[in-house]
């Protein structure tokens, strides 16, 4: 049985995929220098990741009777992940990208949560799922942002 938490956390999560799906586009696009090329390459990649999560929560909105939302219901959250002023600066992206996953691990793990609670089976298969791969962005930006001494 839905819950209005799951399909409040299912049109969040959809809202963020996209937002994030531009703010990747944006940086794959605009960095430059030596320590970009990996970084944009990886970016990417995960822009059609993230437009597939956002495809997978849509559907199940609409299985739940529900419409994912245009963009006039859409606010601007990520505030870190905006294009740098310095085309170089690849570190305060690869920061952005973090802040971005661990977000995203948030509310999936809220999604799967409130799925179970509600014995929503495939609401809770499509939050995992999507966990996943957002675990494994997390981990190879992790692995980026070792190439970059703190300050
Ligand atoms: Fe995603
Ligand atoms: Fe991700």
């Amino acid at each position: 049985m839905t819950t209005d938490e799951i399909t409040d956390l299912l049109t969040e999560a959809y809202v963020d995929e996209l937002e994030t799906v531009m703010n990747y586009l944006t940086n794959a696009i605009v960095l430059d220098g030596i320590h970009a090329e990996e970084v944009k390459e990886s970016l990417e990649e995960d822009v059609q990741e993230e437009l597939d999560h956002a495809r997978m929560l849509g559907e199940r909105l609409k299985q739940l009777e529900e419409s994912p939302p245009g963009s006039e219901a859409f606010e601007a959250s990520q505030s870190s992940l905006q294009p740098p002023a310095d085309t170089t600066d690849v570190r305060s992206v690869i920061d952005g990208v973090l802040e971005a996953e661990d977000e995203a691990i948030e509310t999936y793990r809220a999604l799967a949560d409130a799925a179970d609670d509600a014995n929503d089976p495939v609401t809770e298969d499509v939050a995992v799922g999507i966990l996943a791969d957002e675990e494994a962005h997390l981990t190879e930006f992790r692995g980026f942002r070792k190439e970059f001494p703190t300050d």
